[in-house]
């Protein structure tokens, strides 16, 4: 995506609204500089520890290891828990596809779950049914900024002997059970792409609880190198490390995550407050934790409608707006149509080709909020 600076235009003028914009500062330009003067501009440098010290101090857990982005961390986490070929993973069949592609990169096979009847996360019930004895894992993803109740997940893994990942990209700061998502499973994977709620331009990290992952992690991402002894390699590692200057960006987005977090949520009242009777039209979804806001997700009854999702994104690019599909469903897609899954794949079917994305960033101003809204509305109103 590449952001465009737009303002608000005078009332009934089109405008032209991003799907998303980071909000960078005097505080990104002053410590991106100091680590371009210091001359320390790739992966070693203080930059680096300080972001996955602040990053786990902000998630509550001990450890944290930053990489070049979500699908590295992702990739990095399952071959760290030793997937390999042979192997299958338990994914959502309505995800991002990196989810995916980090089980293939291994060499593992991913199985295709279900999502809730009346939520887009994960539907345990379908987990449960989609086991086969080559499973080793599973990766929950947290998506939308909704985290996903990891109780009855992590039973299941329990009893079935499955590793867990934390897909989180989408869901830094929302809780379960009072706990930020992250810290449930054995690792949790995170992305800093410009369009999540914090970025560092590309970037991710994984984080553990357990200090034997942590340290296979850090030798993993860094070329397999032994400890102590330069050049000598004790297996076959990645360079999936982050750079001090991405990292200089971490460090100030981390400071100001709460404070972007909450103008996100002012954005997300509006919308709220401005769709929220459309007929035709499903905003609210009950979420048992606390949730944080990403893009606006929202929901087309086409039939009622009578518009199906796809005109209804060629009228909102029309009036310039840069909405997206939800998340295409895996199976439909050539990289997974022969890959296992579950009995029936309905729910993440209907969400993942009724649902559309909307422009949501903090800096989004009111008018362009309202804007948006009312092209939506006209768009249920038949006009
Ligand atoms: C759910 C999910 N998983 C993984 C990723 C991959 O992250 P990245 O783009 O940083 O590789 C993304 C985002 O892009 C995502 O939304």
């Amino acid at each position: 995506m590449a952001p465009q600076r737009t303002s608000p235009s005078p009332a009934g003028q089109k405008m032209t609204i991003p799907i998303s914009r980071p909000h960078l500062d005097q505080r990104e330009e002053r410590y991106l500089l100091e680590a371009l003067r210091s001359t320390w501009i790739s992966s070693t440098g203080p930059f680096v520890e300080r972001f996955e010290e602040d990053l786990a101090a902000y998630l509550g857990l001990p450890h944290a290891v930053s990489t070049t982005n979500g699908t590295a961390a992702l990739h990095l986490a399952l071959a760290t828990l030793g997937i390999g070929p042979g192997d299958e993973v338990l994914i959502p069949n309505l995800t991002f596809a990196a989810t995916g592609n980090a089980v293939y990169m291994t060499g593992a096979r991913p199985v295709l779950v279900d999502s809730r009847p009346g939520h887009w996360n994960l539907d345990p019930d379908s987990l449960a049914g989609a086991i086969t004895p080559r499973c080793k894992a599973l990766i929950v993803v947290h998506l939308l900024g909704h985290a996903c109740p990891m109780e009855p997940i992590l039973a299941i893994a329990r009893r079935h002997g499955l590793l867990v990942v934390e897909d989180c990209a989408e869901a830094l700061g929302c809780t379960d059970q009072g706990r930020r998502v992250g810290g449930f499973g054995h690792i949790g994977a995170f992305s800093f792409f410009a369009n999540k709620v914090m970025t560092t331009g590309e970037g991710g990290a994984c984080v553990t609880s357990d200090p034997a992952l942590f340290e296979r992690l850090q030798d993993l991402r860094a070329h397999g190198m032994a400890r102590g002894r330069q050049y000598w390699h004790q297996f076959v590692g990645f360079n999936y490390r982050m750079t001090n200057l991405s990292a200089a960006l971490g460090v100030a987005q981390l400071e100001k995550l709460d404070h972007m977090l909450q103008k996100r949520r002012e954005v997300r009242r509006l919308y709220d407050r401005l769709l929220g009777s459309l007929p035709g039209i499903r905003i609210n979804f009950e979420a048992p934790g606390q949730t944080i806001d990403w893009l606006y997700p929202l929901f087309l009854d086409q039939e009622a409608l009578g518009l199906s999702r796809d005109q209804a994104l060629a009228s909102l690019r029309e009036a310039g707006i840069d909405a997206r599909p939800m998340f295409y469903p895996l199976h439909l897609m050539p990289p997974f149509a022969e890959a296992p899954r579950a009995n029936g794949l309905g729910n993440s079917t209907r969400w993942g080709l009724s649902g559309l994305l909307l422009p949501l960033y903090p800096d989004m101003e009111p008018a362009q909020v309202e804007y948006v809204a009312g092209q939506v509305a006209a768009l249920a109103a038949g006009a």
